[in-house]
C-alpha cells in the first residue's frame, strides 16, 4: 500500500476541531518529541502535533531507543497544555492510549490492551509505546508531549531485539492499514476524551479497564529497586499497587513490568 504521509492530506481528512490543527509533518527528523518540546517551548497551540515517516533518533521510555522503519508506523507527537498539576499528566497518557485503542479497534476490528504503564499490546506482544514528556514554568505544567509510536504496517522482525516481542497491526490483521485514517481516527478519539477531560472527566476507570497487566504476577523494575508480587491495581495517579510477599501494598509510579517467570 502507497500510504504517504503528507500535511495536506491529513488536514483534509481531520474532524477534529483543535488537535492536529497546527500540524508539521517531516520526511525524516530525529525524534518528533525532540521537535515538539522545541515548538511547545516557543508557543506552539494546544493540540499542535508533529508527525514523521522516519525518525533518526527516535526516543523510547527509559532511556531506549525508537526503532521504526521509514513509512511502516505512525510516529507522532502531540502537544497538549492541559490546566493541570505536574502529578496528574498520567492522566493525558492515559486518555491518549485509551483514544489510540479506540481507533485501532474501528479502523481494524483488532483489540488492543494497555501494559502498565504505556505500552500497547496485542496477545502480549507490543504494538505500540507512548513516551510522556513535560513542559513545567517552575512547578506549574506548561505543557505535555505525548510521543506515540504505532507499529502499523511493518514486519515484526524489522524490530530489533527488544523487551517484549513486538507485533504490527497488518502482522496481526494480516492485510495493511491505511495509516492517514487511523491518524485521524486517533487523534478525533483523543480530542473527545480530551474535551471531556477538561469538564472534569476522569479518564482512569476506563484506563484500569484495559490493563492487560492486573491480576498478574509481576516484577516492576524502577530506578531504585524491583518489587515482585502482584498488580492488584493503579490508583488515579496512574500507579501501579504490587501485593507484596509481606502482605503489604506497595505504589509504584515510574518503572517496568515483567510478567514473572517470563518477558512479555
Ligand atoms: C516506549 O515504548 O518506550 C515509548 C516509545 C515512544 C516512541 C515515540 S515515536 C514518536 C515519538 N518520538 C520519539 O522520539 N518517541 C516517541
Amino acid at each position: 500500500m502507497q500510504d504517504v504521509l503528507t500535511r495536506e492530506d491529513i488536514l483534509a481528512h481531520l474532524e477534529t476541531q483543535r488537535l492536529g490543527r497546527a500540524l508539521e509533518v517531516y520526511a525524516s527528523i530525529d525524534s518528533t518529541n525532540t521537535r515538539a518540546m522545541v515548538w511547545a517551548r516557543q508557543g506552539a497551540p494546544d493540540g499542535a502535533l508533529v508527525c514523521a515517516e522516519e525518525q533518526t533518533a527516535g526516543r523510547g521510555r527509559l532511556g531506549r531507543r525508537w526503532h521504526a522503519p521509514a513509512g511502516s508506523s505512525l510516529l507522532f507527537s502531540l502537544i497538549l497544555r492541559p490546566s493541570i498539576a505536574p502529578s496528574h499528566a498520567q492522566q493525558i497518557t492515559m486518555l491518549c492510549s485509551l483514544g489510540i485503542l479506540t481507533a485501532v479497534r474501528s479502523i481494524t476490528g483488532v483489540e488492543a490492551l494497555i501494559k502498565w504503564p504505556n505500552d500497547l499490546v496485542i496477545g502480549g506482544k507490543k504494538v505500540g509505546g507512548i513516551l510522556t514528556e513535560l513542559g513545567l514554568v517552575g512547578q506549574r505544567l506548561d505543557f505535555v508531549v505525548v510521543g506515540v509510536g504505532l507499529n502499523v504496517n511493518l514486519d515484526p522482525s524489522a524490530i530489533p531485539e527488544a523487551m517484549m516481542p513486538p507485533t504490527s497491526l497488518s502482522a496481526e490483521l494480516g492485510a495493511p492499514v491505511p495509516r492517514r485514517a487511523l491518524l485521524c481516527s486517533i487523534l478525533q478519539a483523543i480530542e473527545e476524551r480530551y474535551f471531556a477531560f477538561e469538564n472534569g472527566g476522569q479518564p482512569v476507570a476506563e484506563w484500569r479497564d484495559h490493563l492487560a497487566t492486573l491480576g498478574q504476577p509481576v516484577q516492576v523494575g524502577t530506578a531504585e529497586e524491583v518489587v515482585v508480587g502482584v498488580a492488584e491495581n493503579v490508583d488515579a495517579e496512574g500507579a501501579l499497587l504490587v501485593r507484596v510477599s509481606d502482605g503489604s501494598l506497595r505504589r509504584v509510579l515510574v518503572g517496568d513490568v515483567t510478567l514473572r517467570g517470563h518477558r512479555v
